[in-house]
């Protein structure tokens, strides 16, 4: 499906039924919303779910506002306006997890709930904004597949690598990004801000998942994250990496229905 969204084309799925809980689900760097394929088929019984690609990523257009976790979460509450749905749990993984702060920053009274999946709050350090500078300027000059070359190794757990589908997915999912949108990511991912300080604020529920094996937000990121959020649960997803979601469906969709299910 697709809206037009704060002047831009926004592609998405929505499936389930209209009338109980509402999960928008927000992808991670430098994926899209066929990462959540297992969340939207095995949650769509409980819960109206919602998986949009975000502005530069997969069908959705860069468009001409300029990329920020903010812009992110505006256009979030945008497609919520447009679906007329006025709270929703916001379940992000890593860069998605960035948003779904933005969005308890900028929207409050549209998150009726936080997951926060193999993220982190804290902002880039100078040597990880360094990084993303290199990163902008290799995929100016060779493209998306030199992203997904670097992050392909990072994003599975050992025992995930066997899965072979698994790799080809994200692998395609990767080299398919547009090289623009990537380019407005990572300036994105380098310009966010902290959200250290917003941790004891939070009021909404928050449930913290991570992979046991996860080594581009570690375990101790997430033990951080829930630590600091007054009331906030946090599961870890054993012998998972930082894909929990799709290495591990079963255990992050029965995280995800336990925490629907007390919350409605
Ligand atoms: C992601 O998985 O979304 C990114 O790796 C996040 C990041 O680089 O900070």
């Amino acid at each position: 499906m697709e809206a037009v969204v704060n002047g831009s084309r926004m592609a998405f799925d929505d499936v389930g039924p209209r009338n109980g809980p509402c999960l928008v689900l927000v992808h991670g760097f430098p994926l899209d919303r066929r990462m959540w394929q297992a969340q939207l088929e095995g949650l769509s019984r409980l819960a109206r779910v919602v998986a949009p690609d975000l502005r530069g990523h997969g069908e959705s257009e860069l468009g001409e506002v300029p990329v920020t976790m903010d812009s992110h979460a505006d256009d979030l509450a945008a497609l919520m306006d447009y679906l007329d749905i006025k709270q929703a749990v916001i379940a992000g993984l890593s860069m998605g997890g960035y948003v779904t702060f933005a969005m308890w920053r900028r929207h409050p009274e549209r998150v009726a709930g936080m997951v926060l999946i193999d993220t982190r709050a804290e902002a880039d350090t100078p040597a990880g904004r360094e990084n993303r500078e290199k990163g902008i300027a290799v995929v100016r000059a060779e493209g998306s597949r030199a992203i997904a070359e670097d992050m392909m190794p990072k994003l599975l757990a050992p025992s995930s690598r066997g899965q072979e589908w698994l790799s080809r997915t994200l692998w395609e999912m990767m080299t398919r990004q547009p090289v623009e949108g990537v380019v407005g990511a990572l300036q994105a991912l380098r310009d966010r801000p902290d959200n250290a300080l917003l941790l004891p604020h939070i009021t909404a529920p928050v449930l913290v998942i991570v992979g046991e094996l996860d080594v581009i937000t570690p375990p101790e990121f997430s033990q951080a994250m829930a630590g600091g959020i007054p009331g906030a649960r946090l599961v870890t997803i054993p012998g998972a990496g930082h894909m929990s979601p799709m290495e591990d469906p079963r255990s992050v969709n029965q995280a995800l229905a336990s925490f629907l299910q007390e919350l409605s």
